[in-house]
């Protein structure tokens, strides 16, 4: 028997992202083997009581499943073992039966549960184990590493499961198949042809309720530590030797070792202020009132290899922005200067290679053309794929795919240890209690333009 626990069952991440992405599988009769599963959480919670806050977390969504009568809870308290064992009892656990840990649970609970989980798998040793932890996985490099110690003196790397849930988004695993399925991009992608490279992952919503993690973690760790260092690595590494998990990993690890250090000149640091009817960051419900959080970031990260050797990567991302908008955009070097004296009317381009993430799930290219009529006149157009019309659907959302993995044991889209090092590693200065109090913040009011940030405010 299977079971798939989610840690944290009344949590917010399980209620907005887990109980839908379950509900999709179910709906759409995505595989799913025999499985059952629980909602584990101290609360002392009826199954009733449980049903509903799991049907209210549908509520927003148009899914329509039978999933919520198949979710138990069971009430577990991951400080004291005892409870654990009730539920292996209760539930008859046997070897060769197979446990899904979620950890949806705040990170700093994290190592204390690692502690009770060696003891349960001392204690039961003929389970299969598969633990999975959201992210931030560690606050700084140190933290991480010593989680990674910990866990891989009990557990091997192929039960473990770091999520970054951008992985599973399918125009972030597009980018595997675009480079590497295709016979036009990749010859390109280097610095005989690209000029540059951005990536921008911009967010309009604040910090909703979630000042206590926010305030302490900030849009380094939040996002460019994770997402944007996961994107940038998969748009830049080496071929993997096949599309199978190791490989991949091994080449992003490698990309993200590249990655010369940060020097202070190519960041910037920002933080909202009021503007309209938008509260600053430091009037938010629950945020120090002198907090030097950073909301937004701005940098030139540079690749030291071969491939990539002076590229400028330009990062920006932040919340309270004008736009939600998460896109790659790949600026190829200038070949239209044999016609652009032609006609001055005329406006060619440098080519672009833009993968949209979200809000629109695109790719396109643009390429100068000629304009229709006398001349020689040559313009930017697009040439563009969409999901929706392409495969007359919308993707799937991130968590479903994940999940799915998760039960299929591929870990393709999961952090390796040596990943995640190497990605803290890189902020690690940026990051260090020591600096925070020297930090100079841009302040920028809510709802600014990413674009605009450093010219209007500093
Ligand atoms: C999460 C961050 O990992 O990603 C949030 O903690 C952020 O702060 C979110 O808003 C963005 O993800 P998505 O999928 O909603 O774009």
């Amino acid at each position: 028997m299977k079971y798939f626990i989610i840690t944290g069952a009344t949590g917010d991440l399980a209620i907005t992202k887990l109980y839908p992405a379950l509900a999709e599988t179910f709906a759409y009769n995505q595989y799913i083997p025999d499985i059952q599963f629980l909602g584990a959480g101290r609360k002392s919670l009826s199954q009733e009581e449980y049903h509903q806050l799991v049907q209210s977390s549908l509520a927003k969504t148009n899914i329509k499943s039978d999933f919520v009568s198949k979710l138990e809870y069971i009430q577990i308290d991951f400080t004291k073992i005892e409870t654990i064992q009730k539920f292996f009892s209760q539930y008859n656990i046997q070897a060769g039966d197979e446990i899904i840990w979620y950890m949806a649970i705040p990170p700093q609970a994290f190592d204390s549960v690692i502690d009770i989980l060696a003891q349960v798998k001392s204690i039961y040793q003929d389970i299969k184990y598969k633990l999975v932890f959201e992210k931030p996985f560690g606050s700084d490099l140190s933290s991480a590493q010593a989680l990674n110690h910990k866990l891989l003196q009990h557990f091997q790397e192929t039960e473990i499961y770091r999520v970054d849930h951008y992985l599973g988004k399918e125009t972030i695993q597009n980018i595997l198949a675009l480079r590497f399925g295709n016979s036009m991009f990749e010859p390109l992608l280097n610095n005989h042809y690209v000029e540059s490279i951005a990536i921008d992952v911009w967010e309009e919503r604040g910090i909703d309720k979630r000042a206590d993690y926010f305030d302490k973690t900030g849009i380094i760790k939040d996002i460019l530590q994770n997402h944007i260092l996961q994107t940038l690595a998969l748009i830049t590494m080496e071929a993997p030797v096949a599309m199978e998990a190791e490989y991949i990993r091994d080449e992003k690890h490698k990309l993200i070792k590249s990655l010369r250090p940060i020097q202070n000149q190519d960041i910037i640091l920002g933080q909202y202020i009021a503007s309209g009817d938008k509260v600053g960051y430091l009037q938010e419900e629950g945020v120090d009132p002198n907090s030097k959080t950073e909301t937004y970031v701005q940098l030139i990260a540079y690749i030291d290899n071969p491939r990539w050797e002076g590229i400028p990567i330009y990062i920006s991302t932040g919340k309270r922005l004008s736009e939600t908008k998460a896109e790659i955009r790949i600026n190829f070097k200038p070949r239209f200067k044999y016609f652009s004296h032609i006609d001055e009317n005329c406006n060619p381009q440098k080519n672009e290679l833009v993968i949209s993430i979200q809000p629109y799930e695109e790719v396109y290219y643009t390429v100068n053309a000629k304009f229709p009529g006398k001349g020689m006149c040559i313009q930017p157009v697009k040439l563009n794929f969409t999901y929706e019309e392409s495969f007359g659907q919308k993707s799937q959302t991130a968590y479903t795919r994940l999940i799915q993995d998760i039960i299929e044991s591929d870990q393709s889209l999961f952090i390796r240890a040596d990943e995640i090092e190497a990605a803290w590693n890189y902020v690690n200065t940026l990051i260090q209690d020591t600096n925070l109090q020297n930090r100079k913040l841009v302040k920028y009011e809510a709802g600014s333009k990413a674009k605009e940030i450093v010219d209007k405010y500093t």
